[in-house]
């Protein structure tokens, strides 16, 4: 298993990849209208960085952590279910970290599912806590109630030290 920054050989399949971890929710939630994923390009565009977990060969998750004017959040983290409970999401969420102490950061911010089990759970499992929305998180809870999410459960931040 190896975690390594993305190439922009790798931004093509990134969209996919989450497509496939999505429809997970569609199997707890019922039928989604969730639009697809952002392209991996898209996500490049963006200031922050794209890492990509590696097994047998192939790209198999990735995490994308985004400059949001100087806090650091945790965008994306995505495996494909086929290679899902072998540790690839713990390696990513690890990097993603790593690499934002490389940058300077102090610390880093998700927002999640609070009781989907491979959600807040998960990460409350490796040290990230629930807190308070932060005020900039304004502009993302602003997108989270476009597509609605809220209707399948309680969003929360969490936050952990980098
Ligand atoms: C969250 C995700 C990245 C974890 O990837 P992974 O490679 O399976 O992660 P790991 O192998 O390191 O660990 C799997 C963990 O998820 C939990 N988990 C995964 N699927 C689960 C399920 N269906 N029910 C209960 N727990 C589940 C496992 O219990 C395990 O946690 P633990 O080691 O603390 O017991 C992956 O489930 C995923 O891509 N999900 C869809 C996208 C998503 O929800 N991303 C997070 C958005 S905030």
């Amino acid at each position: 298993m190896t975690v390594r920054p993305a190439t922009d050989a790798d931004l093509p399949l990134l969209g996919p990849l989450e497509d496939t971890g999505d429809r997970q929710f569609a199997d707890l939630f019922g039928d989604l209208d969730w639009p697809p994923a952002d392209a991996g390009e898209q996500r490049a565009a963006h200031p922050g960085f794209l890492l990509v977990a590696e097994g047998d060969g192939e790209v198999v998750g990735f995490a994308h952590v985004l400059d949001l004017d100087g806090h650091w959040h945790l965008e994306q983290l995505s495996v494909d279910p086929a290679h899902q409970h072998r540790g690839h999401g713990a390696a990513l969420l690890a990097a993603a970290l790593d690499g934002v102490r490389a940058r300077g950061g102090h610390d880093v911010t998700l927002r999640t599912y609070a009781d989907v089990p491979w959600n807040g759970p998960f990460y409350a499992r490796r040290g990230w806590v629930e807190v308070p929305d932060p005020a900039w998180h304004a502009p993302l809870l602003e997108a989270e109630a476009r597509m609605d999410l809220p209707r399948h459960g309680r969003r929360i931040a969490m936050t952990h030290p980098a």
